[in-house]
């Protein structure tokens, strides 16, 4: 099927090379070509895979699907010094529609965060009813043995300030200070509340999992494109 044709100056703004007179100013300067032709009018329609700037395809105009591996340290926020999206490029951050992550995690929080332009994709990866698994690596403060942890699994472990219990969650206790904890809910903070719950306390967090991606071999603070087949919900 073909791609839908666009104006060039939209395409252009909106992936983050420039202004519409910047675009005139590039068009002067002969640095834009659609296939073979050079491009003359801003208000040309064309099929994003054909443009050329300055010999080079557009910096991924069918949007942006990335896994993540966020470092200790970071926040999920934009425009902080702290944030992750300092670790993409420069030009992402002025993209429309924004870059923004699947679901966050905390600064004291590393491992695997899906981040994307596609707003209806991140909606489907956080919906409630799709319960999709988010597996964790939980240092504790205190050592735990496995009759403590029921209550994470019960589906009756209600946090602080919430009316709604936390879905049950499936506990592996891997060293009487160290869980591997899979929830299949986001909430604000949720591992740190439920081991404080516990009357416990969680010294290292790292997520492994979310859904079917992990960060392998991903060093903490980079990021690989995702590949059509892998954008596609379970
Ligand atoms: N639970 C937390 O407490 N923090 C996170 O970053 C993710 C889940």
């Amino acid at each position: 099927m073909a791609a839908p044709l666009e104006r060039l100056d939209r395409l252009f703004s909106r992936l983050g090379y420039g202004s519409r007179a910047e675009l005139r100013d590039w068009l002067r300067a002969e640095r834009v070509r659609v296939g073979p032709e050079l491009a003359r009018k801003a208000g040309e329609r064309v099929d994003p895979a054909l443009v050329r700037i300055d010999g080079e395809p557009l910096d991924h105009p069918d949007g942006l699907y990335l896994l993540y591996h966020k470092p200790l340290g970071k926040v999920c926020a934009h425009g902080e010094p702290r944030s992750i999206y300092t670790d993409f490029p420069a030009s992402w951050s002025v993209r429309r529609p924004a870059i923004n992550s699947v679901g966050r995690l905390d600064a004291d929080t590393s491992g695997t965060l899906l981040v994307t332009d596609d707003g209806a994709w991140l909606h489907r990866w956080t919906h409630p009813r799709r319960a999709v698994p988010r597996v964790y690596l939980v240092g504790l403060a205190e050592p735990v043995d496995d009759a403590l942890l029921a209550p994470l699994r019960s589906g009756e472990l209600l946090l602080d300030g919430e009316i709604s219990p936390c879905l049950p969650a499936t506990v592996e206790v891997q060293s009487p200070k160290h869980l591997r904890l899979t929830l299949r809910e986001g909430r604000y903070h949720e591992v740190r509340r439920m081991m404080a719950a516990l009357g416990n306390r969680v010294e290292t967090l790292h997520r492994e999992a979310f859904g079917p991606f992990r960060v392998d071999d991903l060093q903490p603070g980079t990021w690989r494109l995702l590949a059509p087949a892998e954008r596609i919900l379970p």
